[in-house]
């Protein structure tokens, strides 16, 4: 396994592996890394023979007051696990080397980024859609991987592509959970030990709603209303949005009758945890 810290560097490796013939495969992640990522390294070691996982915190995604500075991270660790799942390269740039003095283009999404998490995140996926598009420039991936875990993200990245005509074929993979159903995350460590215990609630939340979904019930805020009280018998835990929306605009429904995104929001003192489940009508998932 290569470790790149510089631009050129990971483009010269990838420029070399298409040469050959390879499919390169990139696993955009902020490091920190835990079997969630590891399930879309794994995904991409499937199917290309190149895969690239890149480790930025992006300053540019998180607001004036969230956690940037503190976000976690172990890189040392971060690399063992790569090496340990046979990752080909990691590209670790600077902030510099990703956004260099005098930096002033960003990539915004007209729709889709007003609601849900971008709501109470404003700005935050005009960082994520920046960025990815950076890393899409640099590596010129045939295919990037990303988690269901951040569903808003993955549809404003797909939103993205298409609008911008770019090349990568994007791939989604399902969320991975700890046994008590909690989605993996790395945020999951500023957790308290009650904070912890509290978070099931939120997959509790939506097994009940999918289950009420799939017994016939199609009606938006009652299926709603099912997680906001399942959350509500956890007092330390405050509900930023349960709501459910179109796929892939995002739009508001009433009357499920197309796949949507049951997606929730939940903070623990100001630790924010997300979560999502998709609803098929007429597919029995
Ligand atoms: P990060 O939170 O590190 O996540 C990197 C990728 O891992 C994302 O595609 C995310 O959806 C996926 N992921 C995280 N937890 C997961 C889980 N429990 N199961 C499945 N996939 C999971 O998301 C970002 O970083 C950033 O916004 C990024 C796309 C890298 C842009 O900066």
């Amino acid at each position: 396994m290569v470790v790149f810290e510089k631009n050129e560097q990971i483009k010269s490796f990838v420029t070399e592996r298409r040469k050959i013939g390879h499919l390169i495969g990139l696993v955009p992640t902020m490091g920190y890394l835990h079997e969630g990522h590891l399930a879309l390294v794994r995904e991409a070691k499937k199917t290309c023979q190149a895969v690239v996982v890149s480790i930025f915190v992006n300053p540019t995604q998180f607001g004036p007051h969230e956690d940037f500075e503190r976000y976690p991270r172990d890189i040392e660790r971060d690399l063992r696990m790569l090496e340990e799942e046979r990752v080909d390269a990691v590209f670790m740039p600077s902030v510099p080397e990703i956004y260099p003095r005098g930096y002033v283009t960003y990539v915004r999404l007209k729709g889709l980024t007003d609601c849900l998490c971008g709501r109470s995140r404003s700005g935050h996926f005009d960082g994520v859609a920046t960025v990815v598009t950076k890393l899409f420039n640099i590596v010129r991936p045939d295919k990037a991987f990303f988690g269901q875990k951040d569903g808003q993200q993955v549809l404003v990245i797909r939103k993205m592509v298409e609008d911008l005509n770019m090349e990568p074929e994007i791939v989604t993979v399902p969320t991975i959970r700890e046994p008590d159903g909690v989605a993996m995350s790395s945020r999951n460590v500023y957790l308290s030990k009650e904070e912890r215990k509290a978070a099931p609630a939120l997959y509790r939340g939506l097994m009940a709603a999918e289950a009420a979904f799939k017994d016939g019930e199609r009606d938006s805020q009652r299926l709603c209303k099912i997680v906001t009280d399942m959350i509500a018998g956890e007092p330390l835990a405050r509900v930023d949005y349960v709501e459910i929306r179109s796929i892939p605009n995002l739009e508001p429904v009433e009357i499920i009758d197309g796949p949507a995104l049951l997606a929730v929001a939940v903070y623990f003192k100001n630790v924010r945890l997300i979560d999502n489940v998709v609803l098929q009508p007429g597919n029995p998932s």
